[in-house]
């Protein structure tokens, strides 16, 4: 069989993926229709044009534009589900996604509004489609301490639905240090730590998402290669590293697939997945990010069904539900 057929029929997992970066041009329009708002760009044409980033934050300027046309629950049970078929159809067994309630709480829509839409629809995909999954609450780090507080408290009433939380937006200038108080309350509430460090920001940050936020998985890491401790640290530990090839290539995180760091990182014995952060962005679902690498990379079918294992690895599945997998 081809390299693609072989991926395409590889059983898989995704560890990082927005569940507002997955949303459909087509869809934001529908949607924003029925709740009687406008969207700055004449058509999807338009608007598909307009997705063309230098950099993270050209990327977030427009993904919270379009998120904000989401309003009831059902739209964020629409968005859910539609993201559900779509990686059902690519053989995705187990996603574990994040949600960022302050894009749509500042905005006057009700955190459970918000986690009910996602998670209804997250348990109908697990009983319809057979798609397993955890969730994960994101903080918004270009917004204030307190902020993400009174977040969590939102969070306290629902730990039977929200895993753990995690950490993203803008990262340069919003250290992982900025939150260590905040991380230690979900710690001590129960929630599971993660969060986005060393994609644009440096290893310190790293550093910083193990030592001060105790995550279990580091999103992206990108950035790790450039600290020999960290990248010993990583590899001796195996925290794994949540990689978005796609993601990394559109925000000119690299400046094409074949500098990709992934060979590297596998050299040095880490815990590398693959994964598409806002594949409805940045042009691919999860069989394209592989396919779109192992192209780049000439990967061999042993690798890449080593990075599709890595996956169920670093993911929350227990030991018996693993098993099956690894
Ligand atoms: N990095 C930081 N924040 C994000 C991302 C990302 O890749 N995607 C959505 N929010
Ligand atoms: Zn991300």
């Amino acid at each position: 069989t081809s390299i693609q057929t072989f991926i395409e029929g590889l059983p898989k997992t995704e560890l990082h993926l927005h569940i507002e970066g997955t949303f459909e041009p087509e869809l934001m329009f529908k949607i924003a229709k029925r709740n009687h708002l406008k969207i700055d760009y004449a058509d999807v044409e338009a608007l598909k044009r307009a997705y063309s980033f230098n950099n993270l934050q050209e990327f977030l300027d427009i993904y919270y534009a379009g998120a904000s046309v989401l309003i009831k629950e059902v739209d964020f049970y629409d968005l859910t589900w539609a993201y559900l078929t779509k990686v059902s159809g690519q053989n995705v067994k187990h996603v574990e996604i994040f949600f960022d309630p302050q894009t749509h709480t500042d905005r006057g829509v009700p955190f459970e509004t918000v986690l009910y839409g996602i998670y209804k629809a997250l348990k109908d995909g697990q009983e319809q489609l057979g798609v397993s999954f955890k969730l994960i609450m994101c903080f918004l780090r270009h917004l204030d301490e307190a902020s993400a507080f009174k977040t969590l408290e939102q969070a306290l009433p629902h730990k039977d639905k929200i895993l753990a939380v995690g950490l993203d937006s803008s990262e340069v200038g919003n250290p992982p240090s900025k939150f260590k108080n905040v991380f230690k309350k979900a710690l001590e509430e129960g929630f599971l730590t993660v969060a986005h460090a060393g994609e644009e920001g440096p290893p310190e940050y790293i550093w910083e998402a193990l030592d001060l936020l105790m995550v279990t998985r580091i999103d992206h890491g990108n950035r790790c290669l450039d600290d020999p401790k960290l990248v010993k640290r990583l590899a001796e530990q195996q925290i794994p590293l949540t990689l978005c090839p796609l993601s990394n290539l559109e925000l000119k995180v690299v400046r094409d697939l074949k500098e990709h760091p992934l060979p590297t990182m596998m050299a040095h014995n880490l815990l590398v997945t693959i994964n598409s952060d806002d594949p409805a962005y940045f042009g691919g679902y999860m069989n394209e990010n592989y396919w779109g690498l192992a192209q780049a990379l000439n990967l061999s079918k042993p690798q890449i069904a080593t990075l599709a294992k890595n996956g169920f690895k670093a993911s929350w599945l227990n030991n018996d539900e693993k098993q099956k997998y690894i």
